[in-house]
C-alpha cells in the first residue's frame, strides 16, 4: 500500500522545500500539506492543502482519518529568536504539538513520524568543537529546552509504544524559497538578500560566531534519507546529530564578496548572540553517517553561488 504523508508546517522555510520533493516521490495525491497560514501557490495547487492548527485535537485527528495518513512529517514550532520574546507561548506550540502528534501516532498505528530537533537541545556546557551524539545537554533557551524535552518524549514514545519517531538536530538551514523563521541562524540566509538589494547587511551576531549550518537540499536529502532506513539501522531514538558545515560571519561575507567586492557588513549584536555562544561551533555526525549514510554536498562556496543566483533572480 502506498504511504499517505501528513505535513504540518508546509508553509514555512524547510516545509515549502520538503513538501514538493515529498510529492515527486510519493505522487502529489499521497501528500497532505497542511499549515496554519496559507502557502505558496505550487503548494495548494500542486496537492491537496488544508489550513490546520496542529493544537487543534480534534481537527487534526479529522485530517488523518479522513486522507488515511500513515506517516507525518511535524514541523510547527516557534524558533530559537521568536520564542525568547514568547517563552509560555512558544513552549506550549513547541511541547503540544508534539504530544498531540504523537498521541494521535500511538492511537492510530501510523507508520512514521518526523520531528526536527535541533542544535538548539545543547548548552553553554556542552564541548562546543565536534559535539559529540551523546554528551552533556543543558540548553538554556526556552527553544533549547523544548527541542530537547521533545526528544525525550521522542524516545519515550518509541520505547512504551511502538511509535516509530525519527528525528535529525537540524544545524542553521540555508535557502532562498522560503526566508527563514525567526531563529538565530537566520544571518546566513537574510544576508544574500541585503547583498543583492543594498550591498550592506547589519549582522546581528558578531563577526567570528561560528555554527553549525547546512544548505537546504542536503537538509531535504537527510530527513527523506533518515525516514527511508530500515528500522532497524535507526540507533538513535532521540535524534541525529547533522553537521553540515561551519562557518562565521565574517567567513560568510568574504565568501559574498567574491562575488560582490563592494559588499559591507557592519556588526551590531543582540540577544540572539548569548543564544549563539551557547551553541557548538561544529558537530559531529559520525552515528548519522555509519547508521544510515548521511552525506553532505554543499560547501560554502557552493552555498553562496546558488544563493546569490536564486535570491538575485528575485530582484531582477
Ligand atoms: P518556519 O518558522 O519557517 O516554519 C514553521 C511553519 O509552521 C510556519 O509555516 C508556521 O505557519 C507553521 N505553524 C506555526 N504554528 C502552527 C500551528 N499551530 N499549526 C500549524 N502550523 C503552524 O520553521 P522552519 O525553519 O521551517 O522549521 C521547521 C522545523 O525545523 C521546526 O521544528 C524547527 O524548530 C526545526 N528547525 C529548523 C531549523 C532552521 O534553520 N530552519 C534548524 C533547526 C531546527
Ligand atoms: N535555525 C534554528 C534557529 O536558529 C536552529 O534550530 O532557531
Amino acid at each position: 500500500m502506498m504511504d499517505k504523508i501528513l505535513v504540518i508546517g508546509c508553509a514555512g522555510q524547510i516545509g515549502s522545500e520538503l513538501t514538493l520533493e515529498l510529492r515527486k516521490i510519493y505522487g502529489d495525491a499521497n501528500v497532505v500539506a497542511t499549515d496554519i497560514k496559507p502557502a505558496e501557490k505550487e503548494i495548494t495547487e500542486g496537492g491537496p492543502f488544508e489550513i490546520l492548527d496542529v493544537l487543534d485535537t480534534h481537527r487534526l485527528f479529522g485530517t488523518v482519518s479522513r486522507n488515511k495518513i500513515t506517516q507525518i512529517y511535524h514541523l510547527a514550532a516557534i524558533l530559537s529568536g521568536n520564542a525568547e520574546k514568547k517563552p509560555i507561548a512558544s513552549w506550549h506550540i513547541n511541547m503540544e504539538s508534539l504530544l498531540n502528534v504523537l498521541e494521535l501516532s500511538r492511537e492510530l498505528t501510523l507508520s512514521k513520524v518526523f520531528w526536527p530537533s535541533s542544535i538548539a537541545v545543547f548548552g553553554p556546557t556542552t564541548p562546543r568543537i565536534k559535539t559529540p551524539q551523546f554528551t552533556v545537554m543543558e540548553p538554556n533557551t526556552v527553544y533549547g529546552i523544548s527541542k530537547l524535552a521533545g526528544e525525550r518524549w521522542l524516545e519515550y514514545y518509541f520505547h512504551k509504544y511502538g511509535v516509530d519517531g525519527r528525528s535529525l538536530r537540524y544545524p542553521g538551514l540555508i535557502s532562498y524559497k522560503t526566508e527563514a523563521g525567526g531563529g538565530t541562524t537566520d544571518y546566513a540566509v537574510e544576508i544574500f538578500y541585503e547583498a543583492i538589494r543594498n550591498k550592506k547587511y547589519d549582522c546581528f551576531l558578531s563577526e567570528n560566531t561560528y555554527l553549525p549550518m547546512q544548505f537546504m537540499d542536503d537538509a531535504i536529502k537527510a530527513t527523506i534519507g533518515v525516514m527511508e532506513a530500515p528500522a532497524e539501522k535507526i540507533s538513535v531514538r532521540s535524534s541525529y546529530n547533522v553537521a553540515g558545515i561551519s562557518f562565521s560571519p565574517k567567513e560568510l561575507t568574504n565568501e559574498i564578496k567574491k562575488n560582490i567586492p563592494d559588499f559591507k557588513v557592519d556588526y551590531f549584536t543582540d540577544f540572539r548572540q548569548a543564544i549563539a555562544d551557547s551553541w557548538p561551533k561544529s558537530i559531529d555526525d559520525n552515528v548519522a553517517r555509519q547508521d544510515w549514510g548521511l552525506k553532505n554536498s554543499y560547501d560554502i562556496k557552493r552555498l553562496t553561488e546558488i544563493m546569490l543566483r536564486e535570491v538575485g533572480k528575485k530582484f531582477s
